[in-house]
């Protein structure tokens, strides 16, 4: 591993483009699939690493992302770039190999309120699904990514505990993630809430296993990251064009932007290998394709 920074910080950081994604699953114009496979095309030609394509979830949770199947296959891979979607279920997970995944996430809620809103179904219950999964991900060799949503702040019940998330973390590490994401999905942590969950959390899990999915509702979001990159932390989420947020967290517009968190971490000596010169060309393009249904 390179040297740090001047300022103590990491010299190199993972930016993991989840627009098409978490971004698009929300967006409420409609993107031709046509324009999602050219937009995750137009990311990893960037320079993005990670780029995470969409969800085999079921259709009526998510009708932006019904199309699944046809955006996976249609992408042309490029080397060297990583292309995880999510899978809720065995139901998913098939389906997403059937359309040529070699990288999935799985995604538990550090809350039960959250679990059943998103999931509907108990933390257990969630497991219980997951189980099947992940064996299959191991005995296949599939890249598998952990996410743990509300990880700061549940929508429905509040502050959520560093406990919390710690248990779920440990649950989704024995599952043999390789990768865990700490999402703060409705966008309210504060870099104070970062700093004690990570000195939680990396008892437990190492540092370079740890990614960390901000949203910028309450603004707090490249504050968020610098806790992050003070504790050592070297992944992080972004929607290039700031697209999306969750379905499921009301009040919860704003991935943090690949755009802003790949300026910062320039401006701070940080690199990450993306050209942020054609990730706003790739957002102008998606928008211009998209369609605004006419109002009911
Ligand atoms: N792909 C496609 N369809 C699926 C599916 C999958 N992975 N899983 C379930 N379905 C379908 C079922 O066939 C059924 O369809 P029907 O109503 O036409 O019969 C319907 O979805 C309900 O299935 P069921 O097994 O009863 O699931 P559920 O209603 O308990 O929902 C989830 C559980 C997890 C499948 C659903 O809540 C979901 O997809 N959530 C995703 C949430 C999400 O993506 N959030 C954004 C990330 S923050
Ligand atoms: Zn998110």
């Amino acid at each position: 591993m390179s040297e740090p920074t001047e300022e103590g910080l990491p010299r190199q950081v993972t930016v993991v483009e989840v627009g098409p994604r978490d971004g698009l699953q929300t967006e409420p114009a409609l993107v031709p699939t046509e324009a999602k496979v050219a937009f995750v095309e137009a990311l990893a030609d960037a320079g993005l690493p990670v780029v995470e394509v969409t969800s085999f979830v079921s259709p009526s949770a998510v009708p932006k992302l019904a199309d699944a199947e046809e955006v996976l296959r249609r992408v042309k891979r490029r080397s060297g770039v990583r292309y995880p979607v999510l899978v809720p279920n065995i139901r998913g997970l098939d389906r997403a190999l059937a359309a040529g995944a070699d990288a999935i996430a799985i995604f538990a809620s550090a809350t039960e309120a959250f679990s059943q809103a998103n999931l509907r179904g108990s933390i257990d219950e969630t497991f219980e699904r997951f189980e099947p999964i992940a064996q299959r991900a191991r005995s296949d060799g599939l890249w598998l990514r952990g996410y743990i949503s509300v990880a700061f702040h549940c929508p429905y019940s509040g502050p959520v505990h560093p406990t919390a998330v710690r248990a779920v973390a440990h649950r989704l590490f024995d599952l043999g993630c390789n990768e865990l994401a700490i999402a703060d999905t409705v966008g309210a942590a504060m870099p104070t809430e970062v700093d004690a969950l990570l000195d939680d959390l990396l008892t437990i899990v190492p540092v370079d296993r740890l990614a960390l999915h901000f949203h910028d509702t309450g603004g707090m979001a490249l504050e968020n990251v610098e806790a992050g990159l003070r504790a050592g932390v070297r992944i992080f989420d972004s929607s290039a064009g700031g697209l999306g947020g969750c379905p499921f967290a009301p009040g919860a517009p704003g991935n943090l932007a690949t755009e802003t968190l790949v300026s910062y971490l320039e401006a701070r000596d940080i690199q990450t290998g993306v050209d942020i010169d054609r990730i706003i060309p790739a957002v102008v393009a998606l928008r211009a394709a998209a369609t605004h249904p006419a109002p009911a």
